[in-house]
């Protein structure tokens, strides 16, 4: 159908039960002011398909016979989608089941285009008898399929990373992760809620430890600051609320009581809950069943933070991971809370932007709500890097200013 050398560009535009039938009598799709730029978009000759969300079922494959544009058949769907582009069927009509997370796994999102390495995968599922893909579905293979070659090979790369070959040292202050771990053993549990990524644990050990130093994760989860220390060659205590059942060495305790003596740790990290969002576990001591709308959120974390200065040896470094909220039409500034009661205790090292990926809102279908109902979905989280102030540190000289400068108490603009 394709030329090998050909760049081709696709979309995929939604239906319903209630509007599919239209779609395909007309052969025209349609979509509402919020997807207009995409609509407007597609050009003719670029290929196109089509998802039904009811039946979550795709429909391919489709060219354009036209450009994008607005109201071709003013008349269709009485009006509701006016952004428009005139169909062909190429090919007989073929249906893909189950596509949501065919498409999720490819990580595309309805409406937007998608380029030629994509269109070609989902072609290749096109390509398949409806037999086929339904065993290759059933078979779990239909993934291998869908994942594009660098993915393999990065897969390949991680499985077989040996003791040299280690994640990336960060050295800026945004950082984005494509994966929850690395290497050939897991970090912690990628199912478990709140999972952090373990590459930010690891690049925090690298920049702030030695071997043999120790590092304490006050609220520890799964277990992934132990697994990434281990390997690394740091000593590790873990403490959660409610240690999940499979893993011995994180020990119960609530991190507003550390049982450890003080200037006993030489780094901390810590990625606690923001709010009330994620269930962790029933124990009522769980921070993370308080919203951080109440100013009591605030309170147990500082009662955290407290410990953890206590415990940390002066001079040494606390990472603290922790995001914003958005809920029911309001937004909480947890982040900027958090660093405010963090600067109480310790000095600033840096702020850190790491991107979100794996969370349960990244789905087409909560991005379509953020656009329709104009909000944002949490793009990031903050990772401050503080300093417990040490007596012993070296203050900089005091430095003799000669030139000329603004004085802000006098009456007149005179240079001094
Ligand atoms: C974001 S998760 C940590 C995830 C962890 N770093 C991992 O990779 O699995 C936050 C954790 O804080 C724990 N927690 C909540 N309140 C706590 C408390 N008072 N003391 C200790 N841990 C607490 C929760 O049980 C949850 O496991």
């Amino acid at each position: 159908m394709l030329e090998e050398t050909a760049q081709v560009t696709s979309h995929i535009f939604v239906s319903s039960k209630k509007t599919e039938n239209e779609c395909l009598d007309r052969m025209l799709f349609g979509t509402s002011k919020v997807y207009s730029e995409d609509a407007l978009a597609v050009k003719k000759g670029d290929l196109l398909f089509l998802l039904n969300i009811d039946t979550n079922v795709l429909h391919g494959v489709f060219r354009a016979k036209s450009n994008g544009r607005k109201d071709i058949v003013p008349e269709a769907w009485k009006g509701k989608y006016p952004y428009q582009v005139e169909v062909e069927q190429v090919g007989n009509l073929q249906t893909l089941k189950k596509a949501r997370i065919l498409l999720k796994k490819l990580g595309v999102m309805s409406h937007k285009s998608l380029n030629d390495a994509v269109t070609r995968r989902i072609l290749t599922l096109f390509a398949l008898t409806e037999t086929d893909y339904l065993k290759q579905l059933a078979d779990n293979k239909v993934w291998g399929l869908l994942t594009p070659e660098y993915e393999k090979n990065e897969k390949t790369k991680n499985a077989n990373l040996s003791s040299e070959e280690k994640p990336k040292l960060e050295s800026t202050t945004l950082w984005d992760f494509p994966r929850q771990s690395y290497g050939k053993s897991p970090k912690g549990n990628n199912k478990y809620a709140g999972v952090t990524p373990a590459f930010v644990i690891w690049n925090m050990i690298q920049r702030y430890t030695e071997p043999g130093d120790l590092v304490l994760d006050p609220m520890c989860g799964s277990g992934t600051t132990i697994d990434v220390c281990k390997e690394e060659g740091r000593k590790a205590i873990g403490y959660d609320i409610a240690p999940p059942p499979y893993r011995s060495d994180v020990v119960q305790n609530d991190a507003r009581h550390i049982p450890l003596p003080d200037n006993s740790v030489d780094m901390i990290f810590i990625d606690s809950p923001y709010g009330d969002n994620i269930r962790y576990n029933d124990h009522p001591d769980n921070i993370g069943h308080i919203s951080s709308e109440k100013q009591e959120f605030y309170t147990a974390l500082e009662k955290v933070m407290d410990e953890c200065y206590r415990v940390l040896k002066p001079g040494k470094v606390i990472g603290w991971l922790i995001g914003d909220q958005w809920v029911k039409k309001k937004f909480t500034p947890v982040g900027f809370k958090v660093y405010e009661s963090l600067c109480k205790n310790f000095e600033t090292v840096d702020i850190i932007c790491v991107v979100r990926r794996s969370q349960a809102s990244n789905t087409s279908f909560w991005h379509n709500r953020a656009k329709r109902y104009n909000f944002y979905l949490r793009g990031f989280k903050y990772l401050f890097i503080m300093r417990k102030p040490s007596e012993t540190q070296v203050t900089p000289e005091k430095r003799n200013v000669k030139w000329a400068y603004y004085d802000r108490n006098r009456k007149t603009d005179t240079l001094k």
